[in-house]
């Protein structure tokens, strides 16, 4: 399967997602987190989570690294895989919000969520937000 990361590009993923939680702002929830995305290009984008003083405008780390991508020239986007990471004890799992958003990109993306114990979500967005509402509904 074509989303399916290869071991060398996984372990590029869950090394660009390790570095972006160091860089999440996160001063109100202390809770870092670091996504990195595979794009059909090959190419990688990651990034963290930015807090707001008025909560509800933090960016998810996720969201971020797609925007990234997007910013970034990736014109006709397509992401493969998501990883995200957290350093917990146990993998969390992308919010509503950017299961949303990776849908808009990555339909049938794999996502994968691993942190600093053994624990992992390996899973795809399609188990994470099945009968999503998508661009094919608008037109
Ligand atoms: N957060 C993410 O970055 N990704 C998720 O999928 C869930 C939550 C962030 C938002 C906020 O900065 C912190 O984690 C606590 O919710």
């Amino acid at each position: 399967m074509m989303n399916h990361p290869t071991a060398i590009e996984l372990g590029k993923l869950r090394s660009a997602a390790r570095v972006a939680a160091g860089q999440a702002y996160a001063p109100y929830s202390k809770f870092r987190v670091g996504a990195a995305i595979l794009a059909d290009s090959g190419k990688i984008y990651s990034g963290c989570n930015v807090e707001n003083a008025s909560y509800g405008l933090t960016n998810c780390a996720e969201r971020t690294a797609i925007f990234s991508a997007v910013a970034a020239g990736e014109k006709k986007l397509k992401i493969r895989c998501v990883v995200v990471y957290t350093p917990t004890k146990l993998a969390t799992a992308p919010c509503g919000a950017c299961r949303q958003v990776i849908n808009e990109f990555g339909p049938h993306a794999r996502v994968i969520s691993f942190c600093k114990s053994a624990d992992i979500i390996d899973t795809s967005l399609d188990a994470l937000l099945p009968g999503a509402f998508g661009p094919a509904d608008l037109k």
